[in-house]
């Protein structure tokens, strides 16, 4: 960590000429199990990791905002409070922006709360796999606001912060994401999975150290570009279902995961096909969640693996957001020895995937996965060892 940290502050030096105010880091995310059910109002069970975003800033008195990515060449911004407090929340006018987008977005929405802040600098690095699904945009959203918080004395607190940080990335950004990436970025807790009700924002924190088991990150490397398309389309599918099965019952359904498997059970005829088979993988996972947090709880590891099973091969076959370098490296993990369950996590379509494994078996899984996924798909995957770590605004 501190190789990320030295890196960002020379970058806020070699371009701002002094020292910086504040630093911070703000983690990434892997989430356990509850995955395409935020924005149906499902439980999810996400953690913060020690792989995240570092920002060093300080502040301006001359109404400007400069920002910097050590990551990108050439990637420095200027702009204005003033231009920022009068353009529109809306992707077109934060195109321009590019990467700068997120933060800017931040601003933006702190300003429409009623905060006051005056000019600021920034330089900013990750220590996240980039486009790995790990959240790199949640993070640097989050970080924005851990920041701004900290340099004007702003009162925000997590959940707002999770909140704002949302709101940026679906209006400035335009990613139609849920809460969960958000949520848990600010809110993670070092050996700790939160488990989050995304319908209420009602939390818990749930103990998640594995004393003889390892989680491993995969990374397939395979970037996501059809995610965006294919996300917004099962974010419509799953409100078709619900709009032709939610006022079937007693009491009208508001979130698809308010449908139980037995509920479901009795309407699923309604619903053609694919909305059949995605609204069946939002109702179970929101149960394979509900079933994790307590198989955690108890210690029953087993159970905890095959339910990460449980949930892949239904993100394969019914809610079809895998694709053939998520499948292969889950069925690289399968077949290794001391492997309890694998599954992908975040959106899908590439990225990352995990792996439960017990600790005296990891490395040898993971230099076997690695071996298996290059003769299978042609190109290396990366895989670590998964570090939770304590988010900004934890208590
Ligand atoms: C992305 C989104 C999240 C969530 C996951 C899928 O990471 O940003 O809000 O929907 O996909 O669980």
């Amino acid at each position: 960590m501190d190789n990320y940290l030295d890196k960002v502050r020379d970058c806020y030096s070699d371009y701002f000429r002094r020292e910086e105010e504040i630093d911070l880091f703000t983690p990434g995310r892997v989430n356990l199990i509850g995955e395409h059910i935020d924005y149906n109002g499902g439980r999810v069970l996400p953690c913060s990791l020690s792989v995240g975003t570092y920002g060093a800033a300080s502040k301006r008195d001359d109404g400007r905002i400069m920002l910097v990515s050590a990551d990108f060449s050439g990637s420095y911004i200027e702009t204005e409070v003033s231009v920022i407090e009068e353009i529109n929340d809306d992707p077109d006018s934060f195109r321009a922006f590019g990467w700068a987008a997120y933060p800017l977005g931040v601003f933006k929405k702190l300003i429409m709360r009623g905060h006051k802040m005056s000019g600021f600098e920034m330089a900013v690095t990750g220590s996240l796999p980039r486009g790995s699904g790990l959240s790199s945009s949640a993070s640097l959203e989050v970080l924005t606001c851990a920041v701004l918080k900290k340099l004007f004395g702003l009162e925000l607190d997590g959940v707002t912060a999770s909140i704002v940080s949302l709101e940026a990335e679906r209006d400035c950004a335009g990613v139609n994401c849920g809460i969960m990436d958000q949520f848990v970025c600010a809110m993670g807790k070092k050996d700790h999975a939160i488990l989050l009700d995304t319908s209420t924002l009602e939390y818990e924190y749930s103990p998640f150290v594995l004393k003889d088991h390892t989680l491993l990150i995969m990374n397939t490397k395979k970037t996501r570009r059809l995610a965006d398309s294919k996300y917004n389309e099962r974010r419509s599918e799953c409100e078709k279902a619900l709009l032709i099965i939610g006022k079937k019952f007693d009491k009208e359904k508001k979130n698809l995961c308010e449908i139980t498997p037995e509920e479901f059970e009795k309407v699923e005829e309604l619903l053609p096909d694919p909305i059949r088979r995605r609204a069946k993988h939002a109702v179970y996972e929101n149960r394979r969640t509900l079933d994790s947090e307590t198989a955690l709880k108890n210690g029953d590891i087993d159970f905890f693996g095959r339910l990460l099973n449980a949930s892949h091969d239904s993100l394969r076959d019914d809610y079809e957001v895998t694709g053939a370098e998520l499948d292969a490296i889950v069925d690289a993990a399968r077949a290794q020895k001391g492997v309890l369950g694998a599954r992908m996590t975040g959106a899908g379509f590439g990225g990352c995937a995990i792996a439960l494994v017990k600790k005296e078996f990891a490395d040898e899984a993971k230099e076997n996965i690695a071996r298996v996924y290059k003769e299978k798909i042609g190109y290396d995957c990366e895989i670590m060892k998964a570090e939770t770590y304590d988010s900004p605004f934890a208590e």
